[in-house]
């Protein structure tokens, strides 16, 4: 049976409404048909309240997946399945390690999700499904799991560690993107892209037989990008003639600048509160 897929923007660092409100992370809550997930939690618990403002309903609520497992998209993991309390979460294993953010001093700041997440999903083994390789979340919705990286030019887009003394650089195994199959195309949602978008993009035209990529939403982490890699990325955009982008949370200013410049007409925000509605392809992806 046909029906539509609605993707909503729960938490993201910009807002431009009323009654709403943002926070440096990342939630997006996806509708389709009778049933809903949320992709990330944002850092704190604002998804509740952002949730309650839009007439999201959470309680249906029936995945939670994790792009990775940095605290921006799992802070909210607590108060989300308190809101949504039958629902089964989606996570790479890899989303558990201590993670850190090397500062200039090299000293290293905790961004991993906090202990008390990490213990709850391991107390919850039984309704966790690990993502080491891409998984069906709800019928026709599906994350990618781990992602090769098999261009040269993309990187983690961090001074990104395993440790606090950061000598271990965290390759961020974890990160993954969500994907389904609309008439016009695929739609992709990233997390902070730190496989790469082009890796992520590419990978999942490899599992879908090549199917055009229609919209790619979320974070792509060039805030720290060499001129080169945006100029490559926005290259392999224009390769894979994407329709639609909405460039957001962990992007960067420069890098959105340069999308917005080469994509006039393709580009729109991913504020708290942006809805976007696909009709979905009638077999799924
Ligand atoms: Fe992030
Ligand atoms: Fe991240």
């Amino acid at each position: 049976m046909e029906h539509t897929v609605v993707v909503n923007t729960l938490v993201e660092n910009s807002v431009h409404a009323r009654g709403l409100l943002a926070e440096h992370g990342l939630a997006f809550h996806i509708q389709a048909g009778p049933r809903s997930l949320l992709f990330d939690t944002g850092q704190s618990g604002l998804l509740i309240r952002n949730a309650r403002s839009l007439r999201v309903n959470l309680a249906a609520v029936e995945a939670i997946a994790l792009s990775h497992g940095h605290n921006d998209h799992t802070g909210g993991l607590q108060v989300a399945r308190e809101a949504a309390p039958l629902a089964r979460l989606f996570l790479h294993p890899a989303s558990l390690a201590p993670k850190f953010a090397g500062n200039p001093d090299n000293t290293g700041r905790p961004i991993g999700m906090d202990e008390a997440n990490a213990e709850a999903i391991r107390a919850a083994a039984n309704a966790v499904v690990w993502t080491s390789q891409p998984t069906e979340l709800l019928e026709g919705i599906f994350v990618t799991g781990e992602i090769p990286r098999r261009n040269a030019f993309e990187d983690t887009g961090g001074r990104f560690f395993l440790d606090p003394a950061c000598t271990q650089p965290d390759p961020l195994l974890d990160d993954q993107a969500l994907f389904f199959d609309t008439q016009e195309g695929l739609v992709v949602l990233m997390g902070c892209g730190h496989a790469g978008v082009v890796n992520t993009l590419e990978y999942i035209q490899r599992l879908t037989g090549g199917r055009p990529i229609h919209a790619v939403l979320g974070g792509l982490h060039l805030l720290n990008a060499s001129s080169e890699r945006i100029v490559k990325t926005i290259g392999a955009f224009r390769r894979l003639e994407i329709q639609r982008l909405a460039p957001a949370h962990c992007t960067g200013l420069p890098a959105l600048a340069q999308l917005w410049t080469a994509f006039p007409e393709r580009c729109s925000t991913c504020a708290v509160g942006t809805r976007w509605v696909f009709p979905m392809s009638p077999r799924g992806a």
